[in-house]
């Protein structure tokens, strides 16, 4: 055991329960992206750990790469506001493209995410989140594999943070209100 999962309120999702999701989700994206190139976006740094083992899920060839953004607002809250703080190595124009996320909160990332890809004249733009709150069904993401839905409660782990914090942890559990308040 370590320090920090003192912090943890709960587990949501065990390392072996995500990682068996994640090869589901190859397995459908293997079947509906038969015979074409596969370009696989991370989005930094939530998505470092759901990349790894979704890429390493599938029995075929796919790419990695990664882009790094920051939505303007403090702390806890998105205001909507995107700037790119590392763009993409690769040119997607008519390339398939798989975004990679660890979540979608309220949406306002990846559907600006989503807008400014499909902007550099892709084949396709898709989504693959493994996490998903319920504010996000208020925004128009079409997000086509979703891990688990999640109810709206503070959650760490596998990527995602805290201040930075928690990242490392192998499984995602809701956060301790002792915490943060
Ligand atoms: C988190 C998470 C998603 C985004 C979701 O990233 O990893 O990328 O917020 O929130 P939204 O749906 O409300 O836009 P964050 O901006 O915290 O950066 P990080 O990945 O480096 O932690
Ligand atoms: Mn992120
Ligand atoms: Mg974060």
């Amino acid at each position: 055991h370590v320090e920090s999962d003192l912090d943890l309120d709960q587990t949501l999702f065990t390392e072996d329960q995500i990682i068996e999701r994640l090869q589901e989700i190859a397995r459908e994206v293997e079947a509906d992206y038969e015979g074409r190139d596969l370009l696989l976006v991370g989005v930094l740094k939530g998505a470092v750990m759901v990349m790894a083992d979704l890429a390493r899920s599938f029995d075929r060839h796919v790419e990695m790469d990664w882009m790094a953004v920051s939505s303007y607002g403090s702390g806890t809250t998105s205001s909507g506001v995107v700037r790119i703080l590392k763009d993409l190595d690769a040119d997607i124009s008519g390339r398939h493209v798989l975004i990679v996320e660890d979540i979608i909160d309220t949406g306002l990332t990846l559907s600006w995410l989503v807008t400014n890809l499909r902007s550099r004249g892709p084949a396709s733009v898709e989504i693959a989140t493994l996490l998903r709150k319920p504010d996000a069904l208020q925004m128009e993401v079409d997000v086509k594999y979703v891990g688990f839905d999640i109810p709206n409660a503070f959650v760490v782990g596998y990527g995602l943070d805290y201040a930075e914090r928690y990242r490392n942890l192998r499984s995602i559990g809701t956060l301790a209100p002792h915490v943060y308040s």
